[in-house]
């Protein structure tokens, strides 16, 4: 048998091994108890910016009043309301939720007689309708012509595949992409939009382009509701070149907003979020009385116990209110 024999030496640990070992154990320590990477975060819609607010993991209270004094309660809207009303947002990257239902009439039956409309088919969401009909009196009223003709409202998710698909192969795919939704990312599915023809006295018809006489009707559009959706300069952020032609309602104080701050909806939508519930207020003076607006992140919202108010989701990640103060 083989025997060890001799004297047990003493084992020496140099003090180099011994930093070594607690430097790794440190790293050890942190990467077991480090948060989850960014990439396990869902991916943000294309288009907009997130500078959404860090939600508290506080429960918020059920009952609360705004830096101004509007008592309101906080109330479950549900997700469906995030995608429904005049101020949702849709392009390419955020598409509409198609209801079951949807409320339209036909702009041929509830027109006033300042304009012409294409048929009995071009179809409008009720909100809209008045608001069409005073821009355009008011546009007669001020010396405009009776010369506009409505050629578009609602449309299908059939029929913008048709349009887009019609006008790739008339004038390229290219064409398409800068003037033509994809199905599912065209306003007109919401309702709340029109495009504008001319119709010259002798019957021929022409392009809108918002110059001339009908400047009037670009330029005022907000004072009714309007937006001139896709402007020079904005192509980056809404996906489409410059249409004229192409106006959608999001209601007066927004449009006032959007007009005074030159914000395409892509950016307002976004700059919302900087007026949470919590925090300030947005205020817009419009020509009936100042408003103050915010915003609610999730499923629900702030609303007033009373008074004139009106919700509406963003289509992407919570609730815009809008309160009339005076
Ligand atoms: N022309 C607009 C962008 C649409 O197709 O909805
Ligand atoms: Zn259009």
């Amino acid at each position: 048998m083989r025997r060890y024999s001799g004297r047990r030496r003493g084992v020496y640990i140099s003090p180099l091994y011994v930093v070594l070992a607690l430097v790794l154990a440190a790293a050890a320590i942190f990467l077991f108890f480090r948060q989850p990477e960014e990439e396990d975060a869902p991916n943000e819609p294309q288009g907009v910016q997130t500078n959404q607010p860090v939600q508290s993991e506080e429960p918020r209270p059920a009952k609360a009043a705004t830096a101004s004094g509007i008592p309101c309660t906080l109330t479950e809207l549900g997700e469906e309301a995030v995608h429904t009303g005049e101020l949702i947002l849709v392009n390419n990257q955020i598409l509409f939720r198609f209801p079951r239902e949807q409320d339209l009439v036909s702009i041929y039956q509830e027109k006033s007689g300042s304009y012409y409309v294409r048929d009995m088919e071009v179809l409008l969401s009720p909100v809209a309708m008045g608001p069409l009909n005073a821009l355009l009196d008011d546009f007669l009223e001020q010396g405009g012509s009776k010369s506009v003709n409505v050629v578009a409202g609602h449309r299908t998710e059939e029929f913008q595949q048709h349009l887009f698909d019609q006008s790739a192969e008339r004038s390229g795919l290219d064409h398409a992409k800068k003037y033509v939704a994809q199905p599912g990312g065209s306003e007109h599915h919401t309702g709340l939009v029109v495009d504008l023809s001319i119709l010259h006295g002798d019957g021929t018809s022409g392009d809108y382009d918002g110059t001339g006489e009908y400047a009037w009707i670009n330029e005022n559009c907000h004072r009714y509701g309007w937006v001139v959706r896709y402007e020079t300069g904005k192509e980056e952020l809404t996906g489409i070149w410059d249409e004229p032609w192409h106006f959608r309602y999001v209601g007066v104080p927004h449009a006032t907003a959007m007009a005074e701050g030159d914000l395409c909806l892509e950016e307002y939508i976004d700059e919302l979020r900087r007026y949470p519930f919590e925090g300030e207020h947005l205020t817009v003076d419009c020509a009936d009385g100042r408003y103050e607006i915010w915003y609610c992140q999730g499923t629900e919202a702030y609303l007033p116990d009373s008074g004139d108010y009106q919700v509406s989701g963003n289509n992407v990640d919570g609730f815009v209110v809008t309160y009339k103060v005076s």
